[in-house]
């Protein structure tokens, strides 16, 4: 059974950045299933509506996301040496540029981003991950050691076609690897803005693991990164290969997950409950703020930033503006405001109040960003509560 626990209001698609005023267009719920544990979004929008040619999100804009990418990189060169590797939802080539190019095959649906990955020299289909796409990879590729996957497998909606296509391609022996926000540290700190229409689902290892046993796979191992305001790294395996052995840490966060009650209704009550008093805490906060006829900017026009700026109705009347440094979004409104996203600037003017957009970003943005900081320059956050930093 799926019991909805939590009512995020009317929101516009999160990547949706135009000219033009766009506004909210869906009812954003949140709901979890008693039976596999799994906590999804309501609504599922049509795939070619969120990813398509003006898809904006660029995974090279982040030094953290750089990082450890290339650390990740290394890490599976020495322990797994794959002779072939396929990448789903490549973007614009952060991870699959570490490794010989030869070796690699990209998948990405959204052709402007693919053409920057392209230009890096890596091979890549321009399609969604589907029926037809296996098919094409079955002929002309030999099934894959290794087949990674980023913060993209919770944009799909149908998890079972994925997995049960991911048994297809992967050899034998071979290892799946997917990064994707974790729920409990979502739960943790509070950041309800983890949801959007793109992020259909945000996965607990439990959740995970149920559903990939559906399909003959199963988690080997996790490791906790910082990424994202908190992933999980999920190193995962054909169930029929005995040879890989089940890590402590796998068990670790399982038990983790348990004792936090990740796995019961009453854990999601009680999240609802704490957004609830985070989106009233953060309006008074901003109102304060403007009654002393002080400015906010924001700093990251994030996805995220655009459920908090919807869900909290804190818009062109709170903020000037919010700096990003992604092409695709400089000159145009934040998704459901008529906030402009302005081509970034190092903070000088410390009278500004600047809430970040971009919070799980924050210590990639405070060194760049000493100065302003130093100077009793003061950030606006709502995590794990709304506060001035
Ligand atoms: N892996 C990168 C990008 C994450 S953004 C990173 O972690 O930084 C998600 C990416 O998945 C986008 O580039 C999007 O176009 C792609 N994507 C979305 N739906 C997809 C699908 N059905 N099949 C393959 N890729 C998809
Ligand atoms: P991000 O948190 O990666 O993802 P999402 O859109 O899925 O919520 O988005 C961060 C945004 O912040 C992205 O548009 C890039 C921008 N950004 C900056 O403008 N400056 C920075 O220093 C950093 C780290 C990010």
């Amino acid at each position: 059974m799926k019991k909805i626990f939590l009512d995020l209001g009317n929101q516009p698609l999160a990547n949706n950045f135009s000219k033009k005023y766009i506004p909210p267009i869906f009812r954003l719920k949140l709901k979890f299933d008693t039976k596999s544990k799994l906590v999804m979004i309501n609504k599922h929008m049509e795939k070619e509506r969120m990813f398509n040619k003006s898809y904006p999100y660029r995974s090279s804009k982040s030094k953290l996301v750089r990082e450890l990418f290339k650390e990740l990189s290394k890490k599976i060169k020495k322990k797994l040496n794959p002779e072939n590797i396929l990448e789903i939802g490549c973007n614009d080539g952060s991870f699959a540029s570490n490794f010989n190019k030869e070796k690699v095959v990209c998948v990405e649906p959204c052709s402007d981003v693919a053409k920057e990955a392209k230009k890096k020299g890596l091979r890549v289909y321009v399609n969604y991950f589907d029926d037809l796409l296996i098919k094409l990879l079955l002929k002309n590729h030999q099934k894959f050691d290794l087949i990674f996957s980023a913060n993209t497998i919770t944009h799909i909606s149908d998890l079972n076609s994925v997995f049960a296509n991911i048994t297809q391609i992967l050899a034998d022996h071979g290892t799946f690897i997917i990064e994707e926000p974790s729920l409990l540290e979502t739960i943790k700190k509070n950041s309800y803005d983890q949801f959007y229409n793109e992020h259909i689902y945000v996965f607990s290892t439990i959740a995970l693991q149920n559903i990939l046993k559906k399909n003959k796979l199963e988690i080997y191992d996790v490791e906790n990164i910082k990424v994202h305001g908190g992933s999980n790294r999920y190193y995962i395996k054909k169930k029929k290969n005995k040879k890989i052995k089940i890590s402590l840490r796998f068990k670790k966060n399982l038990n983790l997950e348990k004792r936090f009650g990740i796995n019961t209704f009453a854990c999601y009550k009680k999240f609802s409950k704490r957004v609830q008093k985070s989106k009233k805490e953060l309006i008074k906060l901003l109102k304060k703020i403007k009654e002393n006829n002080q400015k906010i900017i924001g700093y990251g026009a994030s996805a995220k930033a655009v459920t908090i700026l919807n869900y909290c109705n804190l818009k062109e009347n709170y903020f000037d503006f919010f700096y990003d440094t992604t092409q695709q979004k400089i000159g145009k409104f934040l998704p459901g405001t008529r906030i402009n996203v302005l081509k970034y600037k190092k903070l000088r003017d410390n009278k500004t109040y600047v809430f970040l957009g971009a919070w799980n970003f924050y210590k990639e943005i405070l060194k760049k960003e000493k100065s302003f900081y130093m100077n009793s320059g003061k950030f606006i956050t709502h995590i794990p509560y709304p506060r001035i930093i």
